[in-house]
């Protein structure tokens, strides 16, 4: 998406309070207890979001993918909910391994890997590694015997807002030259996969996707085919509603009832369970009219928490936290970050009452792709993150 969609769409969003529901007075509590800008992990929000997820796809083993939030109390929030995890990295397995979680419990997901990458996988006990093309397959003939691999397959989707089978998957073309490769090195290849892409609106390709997976391994019915992992893709809402977590995985589960009853079902949610679990609290630092706007200066942007709104296409809804009356005067408004690049621009063409240096603003959603791709562009710090306990109700989203 460019970046002028981000600001077309957020100017259509016009809705004056997204924070209405909030108890103010907490988030004022928090503002006083903390220099802005931070952000607020509830983990009591994991929970519900895990459980949620958990209740939509019974029989399903989680693997919480590290890559969108990977704060440790988080992780261990979710180790002790009873989820496996999915990571992709070196740094990734060090720090799971530094919460207790084993390498049995892992599994790793990136098609693309160096020596050292597989050895370390190995070494850490985690022996399920994903594959998509006869390159990445040759790296494991050292360790034949020691590796179950899982082929991950590319389905192209439109409904997703980032299409991650544009960069990864083989086609369903190319599985029997991979199965009969491996079947020659003697490497086990016990499972398919694939990712339809993050923020899927709809689950149709998934299902479908499902479907054809099944197809596949019946057509290939000389392998022990072990697993299949549906990947990630579960949506959330930030600014348009999406369907809710068990209406989006009604279909998944229908195409699922397909499969052999001996085959697991994995999945590899990271946005889904992450994105709900944390807001970001920033201050206007600056103000200027420039033509008919107004310009705030924030103390965080696009270089920090709200990366997400670059690399991840998202637009977080977002409020001044001092109350304000919704039919009250509006004024043609920017919000920018703080650093010198004049692409960082958080809202621009928003209608917001007048706000005054000092005011804060409350963006929400901001849990998963956020703080994971920050920089410190500047000299400036990420903001902070603040856990808490049971401080918003998942129900409404509101501070309990
Ligand atoms: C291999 C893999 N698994 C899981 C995920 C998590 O996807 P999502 O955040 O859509 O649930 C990603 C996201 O990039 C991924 O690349």
């Amino acid at each position: 998406m460019e970046q002028q969609d981000v600001v077309e769409s957020f100017a259509e969003q016009s809705h004056p309070d997204v924070l209405e529901e909030f108890d103010r007075a907490s988030l004022g509590d928090l503002v006083e207890k903390h220099e802005t800008p931070f952000m607020v992990l509830d983990l009591s929000e994991i929970d519900y979001q895990y459980k949620s997820l958990q209740a939509a796809l019974p029989g399903v083993k989680i693997f919480y993918a590290l890559k969108s939030l990977s704060h440790p109390e988080l992780l261990k929030r979710l180790k002790s909910l009873g989820s496996y995890f999915d990571l992709a990295t070196i740094g990734e397995i060090d720090l799971v391994e530094s919460l207790g979680i084993k390498g049995s419990h892992c599994l790793h997901s990136h098609p693309i890997k160096k020596d050292k990458e597989i050895k370390r996988s190995l070494e850490f006990g985690c022996n399920r590694m994903v594959v998509d093309n006869i390159e990445e397959m040759k790296k494991f003939i050292p360790y034949a015997g020691q590796v179950e691999l899982i082929i991950r397959v590319g389905f192209r989707s439109k409904q997703a807002v980032v299409d991650l089978s544009r960069k990864f998957g083989c086609a369903l073309e190319e599985l029997p030259i991979l199965v009969n490769l491996a079947k020659d090195y003697g490497i086990d290849v016990v499972g398919l996969s694939f990712h339809v892409g993050s923020q899927s609106l709809s689950s149709m390709t998934q299902a479908n996707a499902i479907r054809s997976s099944i197809a596949a391994m019946k057509l290939m019915n000389g392998v022990n085919w072990k697993f299949l992992d549906i990947g990630g893709s579960f949506p959330i809402s930030y600014q348009e509603e999406v369907l809710s977590i068990s209406d989006f995985c009604a279909p998944v589960m229908e195409a699922l009832s397909e499969l052999p009853e001996d085959i697991e079902v994995f999945a590899e949610p990271g946005r889904f369970i992450s994105a709900p679990s944390m807001i970001e609290v920033v201050s206007i630092v600056g103000k200027a009219k420039r033509g008919a706007k107004i310009w705030y200066y924030l103390d965080d942007g696009v270089y920090g928490g709200f990366s997400g709104q670059m690399y991840d296409h998202a637009i977080y809804p977002l409020a001044p936290l001092k109350p304000f009356d919704p039919t009250g005067e509006f004024h043609s408004s920017v919000l920018a970050g703080p650093t010198c690049d004049s692409i960082d621009v958080v809202a621009e063409d928003i209608e917001l009452p007048e706000m005054f240096i000092g005011d804060v603003l409350v963006s929400k959603k901001m849990g998963a792709y956020t703080i994971v791709s920050a920089t410190e562009f500047n000299y400036y710090p990420k903001p902070k993150i603040v856990v808490v306990e049971d401080i918003f109700d998942p129900e409404t989203d509101a501070l309990a």
